[in-house]
């Protein structure tokens, strides 16, 4: 990986995102509207209108508004509002974070979100590899054992655990989550938890395990933007010791300041209350094209893999491919079909020694973000384009 050359994965989305017959590339969920979204979250048409027009357009608080702040650190247990810094999107909250910390050596799960990796990267950090493996049928594991032997032998200044996890769907088990704190203790070393997906993490729960543990070592990122389909709104939030978010805050006073306030305006409506018809209706959504994605995978001659644990993202194999040119004629009728995913060598997956089609980068990733009667439809489209 050459640190300096430029992300990628975002200018492949954006080509295909607006024009794409089936858009299966992404990794939120269907864009909702501001009417959607305040309506789901009790906020009436009048009160919506009333607030809007109202709200005195000057610079929010740096930390960002008290409120927000209050249901952010009640969605961490031990977490109060002196933990929270509020800020434009999760990658701004790992933009400043990882500028905090500047770790000589991050471990991460393999493959992994590009910004993950690449900011420590730019800052000179070596990249520890913890790696997901797929099984024949194309189900992900982590292997506890071999995470905690690497972290020993590598000893990484910082961790990071990003769960529900992209690309592969895995919720990260909560005995893994405290193998690993429990080594970090030992260690001296800190965590990092992405928590990107968080609301789409329990088949129950609307707020699955966090990895936020009290205390100066663990930090946790996170937002619901993509889950609610409202990537658009960039708000997003580290948890985390407060000595630390006061240097992240600085840094962020001279470059964007603060979230606009009518963002946060929107963001509290949606925290204020977890068991709302919005979070409803997303994870609605979310259950039934993850049974639709397994029902589909049972019976597809073309892909094989498994309907995510968590998070609007999986990985996708193809079928009785095992080399390149296989890969990129399956992945080039796909595109002909108006169908639109991203491959996972977008995403820098490809071990050439990997075992498993799928750690060689064959396949990509697949979105589940789409309305469920569309999301049936897309998947037929993928069986015609790949079946053999
Ligand atoms: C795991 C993970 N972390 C962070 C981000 C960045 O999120 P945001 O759009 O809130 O900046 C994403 C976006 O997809 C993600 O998947």
């Amino acid at each position: 990986m050459d640190p300096l050359r430029t992300f990628f994965m975002e200018d492949y989305l954006e080509g295909s995102r607006f024009t794409a017959r089936y858009n299966l590339g992404e990794s939120g969920g269907r864009p909702v509207t501001v009417g959607e979204l305040l309506g789901g979250s009790g906020v009436s048409p009048e009160r919506a209108a009333d607030v809007f027009l109202s709200t005195p357009l000057n610079d929010s608080p740096n930390w960002g508004r008290a409120d927000l702040r209050d249901s952010v650190a009640a969605m961490h247990p031990g977490a109060t509002r002196d933990n929270v810094l509020i800020t434009t999107g999760t990658s701004e909250a790992l933009l400043l974070l990882f500028r905090q910390l500047r770790p000589r050596r991050v471990a991460l799960a393999w493959p992994a979100f590009q910004l993950l990796y690449e900011l420590p990267m730019q800052q000179g950090a070596e990249v520890v590899r913890l790696p997901v493996r797929w099984d024949a049928r194309g189900v992900p594991s982590v292997d506890t054992a071999e995470w905690l032997e690497r972290l020993e032998r590598e000893r990484p200044e910082v961790v990071i655990l990003n769960t529900p996890h992209n690309p592969t769907g895995l919720v990260l088990e909560p005995a893994l989550l405290d193998a690993v704190a429990r080594w970090a203790e030992a260690a001296g070393a800190t965590v990092v938890g992405d928590e990107h997906y968080r609301f789409l993490s329990s088949d129950t729960q609307v707020l699955g395990a966090t990895v936020y543990r009290p205390g100066s070592r663990t930090f946790v990122t996170g937002s619901f933007i993509k889950c609610l389909g409202c990537p658009g709104l960039r708000i997003g939030w580290c948890v985390g010791d407060t000595a630390v978010l006061a240097g992240m805050q600085n840094e962020k006073n001279y470059t964007t300041h603060t979230v606009n306030p009518v963002t946060e305006w929107i963001a509290h409506e949606v925290l204020k209350e977890l068991d709302s018809p919005a979070l409803r209706l997303a994870r609605d959504g979310w259950r039934r094209n993850r049974a639709t994605l397994s029902a589909f995978l049972e019976r597809s001659r073309g892909v094989y893999g498994a309907a995510p644990s968590g998070g609007l993202v999986t990985c996708i194999g193809l079928r009785g491919v095992t080399d390149a040119e296989g890969n990129e004629a399956r992945l080039a009728a796909l595109s002909a079909a108006g169908v639109f995913v991203l491959p996972l060598s977008a995403m820098e997956v490809g071990e050439l020694d990997g075992t498993h089609p799928l750690e060689r980068g064959y396949g990509f990733r697949l979105g589940l973000g789409m309305a469920p009667e569309r999301f049936a439809e897309a998947l037929e489209a993928i069986e015609r384009a790949t079946a053999r």
